[in-house]
């Protein structure tokens, strides 16, 4: 028994070590669930998400469907008033994604979101709306189809906003002069030339 002792010792101080290292460094497990479910809906199904080293890894080898294909995840432990890293960036580009934008980000701190060309389905769910630190939203070149959210208004810190190609309804965009950095507004629907955005700036990439 007496002779363990040190091993016993060496073991929890092991393990007090871990779990120091974890404390400080890694993305609450609720945020990285949350990534998880967030590339469930989307469909992406050959990444795994780590919130330990906050990489998407590649868990099935696919050919990238396009040279542009972006699949990237940034993390910044300097945001928030805690000590946890959190996810700041979720970028796939390209991917000829086919999913939906699920409602449950449970992201609080998201500040760049590309899903850029892919082709996800379904509504822009007003949840996006409550994410006020973002200031890029890239949904363009989906088959994204209903009403953009009202909600988008919210979004104060928004400096970049590309939408396109959403089919339903004749619908008006929904005013953004809440946002108090300049709009670089790009690819937008047709019905642009609506929007109530006092520092909009308008640019497109499209075809007229
Ligand atoms: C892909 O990622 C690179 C590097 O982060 C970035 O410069 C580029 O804008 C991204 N492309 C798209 C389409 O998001
Ligand atoms: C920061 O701390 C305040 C008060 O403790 C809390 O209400 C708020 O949710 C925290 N903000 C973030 C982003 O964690
Ligand atoms: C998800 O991807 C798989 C394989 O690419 C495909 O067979 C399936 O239809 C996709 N699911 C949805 C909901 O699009
Ligand atoms: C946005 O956040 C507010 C306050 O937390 C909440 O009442 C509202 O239901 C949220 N809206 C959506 C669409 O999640
Ligand atoms: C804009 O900001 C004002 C004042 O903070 C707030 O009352 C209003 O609800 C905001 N508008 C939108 C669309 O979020
Ligand atoms: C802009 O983002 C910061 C954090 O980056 C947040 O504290 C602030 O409330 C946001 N501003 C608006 C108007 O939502």
């Amino acid at each position: 028994m007496a002779a363990k002792k040190p091993e016993f010792i060496l073991f929890l101080t092991l393990n007090f070590v871990v779990l120091l290292r974890f404390a400080e460094s890694v993305v609450p497990q609720q945020e990285e669930q949350a990534v998880g479910n967030i590339l469930a809906a989307m469909n992406a199904t050959s990444w795994r998400f780590n919130g330990d080293s906050c990489n998407l890894e590649t868990i099935s080898e696919v050919a990238k469907p396009t040279q542009e294909a972006n699949a990237s995840v940034g993390c910044d432990c300097t945001v928030g008033n805690d000590s946890d890293c959190h996810v700041v960036r979720i970028d796939v580009a390209y991917n000829y994604l086919q999913g939906t934008i699920p409602p449950e980000w449970g992201l609080t701190q998201l500040q760049d979101i590309s899903l850029l060309g892919n082709r996800l389905t379904g509504e822009i769910p007003p949840e996006l709306g409550n994410i006020t630190t973002l200031t890029k939203l890239i949904l363009s070149s989906n088959r994204l189809t209903g009403r953009l959210p009202t909600a988008l208004g919210q979004l104060g810190n928004l400096t970049n906003l590309r939408i396109s190609d959403i089919t339903g309804p004749t619908q008006g965009f929904p005013p953004l002069n809440n946002a108090t950095g300049l709009i670089r507004l790009q690819d937008v629907l047709p019905c642009a030339e609506d929007i109530e955005c006092p520092r909009c700036e308008y640019s497109s990439s499209l075809n007229p």
